[in-house]
């Protein structure tokens, strides 16, 4: 068995975050390039939905087509394995993603140098900031017109509460973009737009003062780079490796991802920085990456495409020890042990099967109905893995059986649907009606079109009138029962048989925040 403690140190798991068209498939690109993971330009197909079919869900299905491929892809760089976790950045998918952010250990925040901080960016983040990911922010787009620098750099302090350090600096925007100066390695790489350049076809120059720079870049710039060097280094302290690991750090880079310019560098800063698998919690303790007895959690299911084979793939991401290929583990929630055959690792588009997986990977097990999201397998301990919670959904519909004839189809469906994380079912207690929730309208019409084409089954929705649907809780159980009794018509069981009030509008539920100061009403259900 490979030594785990070197493995360890060379797993780099992280995903890509922005708003979309910010430019992240780009980067994951011209990521995998430097990798030689793949050898053109055009090959991670973007799995995003363009803007004018937002409504078409035959698309999300192709997507979805897609997005199995792009869901991981690994490569090598400078004797590092780099794991990057595709996030959709289409809002409707925020929950996708939030989850998958549960499986990373950092964070690449792509902001367009255009449009500044947007507000998907800002949700992101957020969601970085609660998962304890250290953040690098890359501004991209800088060959068009945008922001100016300096307020930038303010514009993520403020909005993204991030302390900023940049590690590289823009020479000129959009037409009179010339170069980055790297304040990292303190080198200038100029810009040749569209050329397939290496980096070591690049023009550097090591030292700001040698007359050369005019040259090259013209006086004007020349001055304007030598002045804004002399500011950055005054204002901005030398990169602290454990402020930026806290979270309390984020390196700032520029560059052109379409052009491959400014990539590098980031790249470079990131396999030297970037956090190795990190610890993480479980209900019951702390696991080390470095314990010797393998863990994991399933963060994200896929279904196949095609609706004769009803296999799914629940993506694993090891947590500690060595997973190995045909050993029992044990899967926590069912009490039941299991081997997998044939676990995948994700090359780039190439998938593998792998006979060991370490901390920090991920593997794709092949499913038939056993996994739900926040799954946990074992060697034999008792472990729930934690914050991999669902989130309080903002769009609701009854949902009813609309051929009597499928029922028990129906009712499979919708289940495993609700495993993959499509969208979330609530059980109303009084009628004992099924209100399904979800983040964005989106996901009724992938539903109602895949219990179609893979179950059998049909059904029909109709409007419900609700604000949210919150977890709730309380230390006191008679007033639980009181609270539960007289709002009887409000109640209803999340899948797991969890209890969820349903407010009807953001005043109602304030009121009753504050009426019941004994009970909590939470956004998500992991507390
Ligand atoms: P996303 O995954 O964050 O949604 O963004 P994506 O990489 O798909 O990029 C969105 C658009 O921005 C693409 O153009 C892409 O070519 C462009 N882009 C990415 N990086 C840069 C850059 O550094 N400079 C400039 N000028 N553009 C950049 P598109 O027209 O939407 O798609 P395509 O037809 O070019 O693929």
């Amino acid at each position: 068995m490979a030594n785990l403690l070197e493995e360890i140190g060379k797993r780099k798991t992280f995903g890509i975050v922005s708003h979309p068209d910010a430019g992240k498939t780009t980067l994951t690109e011209k990521l995998l390039l430097f990798g030689g993971a793949i050898q053109e330009a055009g090959a991670v197909k973007s799995n995003k939905i363009k803007k004018h079919a937002t409504s078409d869900f035959m698309e999300i299905e192709k997507q979805r087509g897609i997005s199995v491929a792009t869901s991981v892809m690994a490569f090598e760089y400078r004797d590092k394995q780099i794991n990057i976790l595709d996030t959709p950045g289409h809002k409707d998918f925020a929950e996708d993603t939030y989850r998958t952010l549960t499986a990373v250990d950092s964070a690449i925040v792509v902001i367009d140098v255009a449009k500044g901080v947007e507000m998907q960016t800002e949700k992101l983040v957020e969601v970085c900031r609660m998962r304890k990911a250290p953040m690098i922010v890359f501004i991209n787009k800088l060959d068009r017109e945008g922001k100016d620098a300096f307020d930038l750099l303010d514009e993520v302090e403020e909005k993204l509460k991030l302390n900023v350090l940049p590690l590289s600096w823009p020479v000129g925007m959009g037409q009179t973009f010339q170069g980055v100066y790297n304040l990292y390695e303190k080198k200038l790489n100029l810009f040749r737009p569209h050329s397939k350049q290496q980096q070591d076809e690049v023009t550097v120059i090591e030292n700001l003062d040698d007359p050369i720079l005019e040259e090259l870049v013209g006086e004007k710039a020349a001055n304007e780079l030598r002045e804004d060097v002399e500011v950055l280094t005054e204002v901005y302290p030398e990169l602290d490796q454990e402020a930026y690991e806290n979270g309390e750090l984020s390196p700032v880079f520029f560059g052109s991802a379409v052009n491959n310019f400014g990539v590098k560098e980031m790249l470079d800063c990131f396999v030297e920085i970037a956090p190795s698998p990190l610890p993480r919690e479980t209900e019951q303790r702390m696991i080390e990456p470095t314990e010797k007895k393998f863990t994991g959690f399933v963060f994200k299911i896929h279904a196949n495409m095609d609706p004769k084979h009803r296999d799914r793939i629940a993506f694993l991401r090891i947590c500690s020890g060595v997973f190995q290929r045909n050993t029992n583990y044990l899967h926590v929630r069912n009490e039941k042990k299991m081997k997998f055959p044939n676990p995948t690792a994700f090359m780039a588009s190439k998938k593998s099967v792998v006979d060991e997986a370490f901390p920090g990977d991920i593997v794709g097990l092949y499913d038939s109905g056993n996994f739900k999201i926040g799954d946990t397998l074992t060697e034999g301990e008792k472990l729930q893995f934690k914050g991999i919670p669902s989130f309080s959904p903002e769009q609701f519909r009854y949902v009813d059986n609309a051929n009597p004839m499928k029922a028990k189809q129906l009712a499979k469906g919708l289940d495993q649907l609700m495993d993959e994380g499509v969208a979330q079912l609530f059980t109303k207690e009084e009628s004992g009606r099924k209100i399904i929730g979800t983040v964005g309208a989106l996901q009724f019409e992938v539903i109602q079109y895949r219990l179609e084409g893979e179950y059998g089954a049909s059904c029909t929705y109709e409007p419900v009138n609700l604000y949210k649907a919150c977890w709730i809780e309380s230390e006191n159980e008679e007033e639980m029962k009181a609270f539960i009794k007289r709002r009887r018509k409000d109640i209803a069981k999340d899948k797991d048989g969890k209890l969820v009030y349903l407010a009807e509008s953001a005043w109602g539920l304030k009121m009753m925040q504050e009426n019941h100061p004994d009970i909590n009403f939470h956004f998500q259900s992991d507390f």
